[in-house]
């Protein structure tokens, strides 16, 4: 038997840590599958996102043992331990308000802006190397581990804008295509949107696709530094 133990808070009562013990032959091998296996079994008002259940999604993303990273991915443990992702505000258990998140995603323009576009010209190429400069960038789920396991980020989050929304920034300016990049380099330069990076480099050590956030915001203040 697996013993969980989850943060539960539905506004009501008080925030509390709820025990469960969880045998790992009824269920798949993942946490997630774990909590699917007590929500239909122990207790249906278990709350928490997930759909994908593969990685792909970012919906799932938690803290577990400790740990920013997908429920989906993350095998069960002996004892589990399973928060919600940290200084967030909670809507209910597992479930993080991601709207601010969202919002400062939404800021960064996260698509391509290009005039021959715009004059219904649908192919624009890219060369080879162009095209490599994204790897790495573009494979973000946006689950926001990185953004929540970042103590520059749990202060300031309504003016810093964080590892996720500044790779992703970062991914637009270095994109050949764009014509933007003046603009985008502009609008991130600014002492609490980019600078309160600190170089803690948590968002890079918990990341579950195995991405660099960390690196992203040092080469995007290099290029500002000319
Ligand atoms: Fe998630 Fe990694 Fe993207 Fe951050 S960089 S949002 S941890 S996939
Ligand atoms: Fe935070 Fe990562 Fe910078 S943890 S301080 S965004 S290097
Ligand atoms: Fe989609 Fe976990 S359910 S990433």
């Amino acid at each position: 038997m697996s013993l969980f133990r989850i943060y539960r808070n539905n506004k009501l009562s008080k925030t509390r840590i709820d025990k469960f013990f969880v045998d790992k032959k009824k269920c798949g091998p993942m946490v997630l599958d774990a909590l699917v296996h007590i929500k239909n079994f122990e207790d249906k008002t278990l709350t928490f996102r997930r759909s994908c259940r593969e990685g792909i999604c970012g919906s799932c993303a938690m803290n577990i043992n400790g740990k920013n990273g997908l429920a989906c991915l993350t095998p069960i443990k002996d004892t589990n331990s399973v928060y919600p992702l940290p200084h967030m505000p909670i809507i209910k258990d597992l479930v993080p308000d991601m709207s601010n998140f969202y919002k400062q995603y939404k800021e960064i323009k996260p698509w391509l802006q290009n005039n021959d576009v715009s004059n219904n010209i649908s192919e624009i190429y890219q060369s080879k190397e162009d095209r490599q400069k994204l790897d790495g960038l573009y494979e973000c789920i946006l689950c926001a581990c990185c953004s929540t396991s970042c103590p520059s980020y749990w202060w300031n989050s309504d003016k810093y804008l964080g590892p996720a929304v500044l790779m992703q920034a970062f991914r637009w300016i270095e994109d050949s295509r764009d014509q933007n990049t003046q603009e985008r380099l502009d609008y991130v330069n600014d002492a609490m949107k980019l600078y309160r990076c600190k170089t803690i480099m948590n968002c890079t050590n918990t990341c579950p696709k195995g991405l660099n956030p960390g690196k992203s915001i040092a080469l995007l203040k290099q290029k500002l530094s000319g």
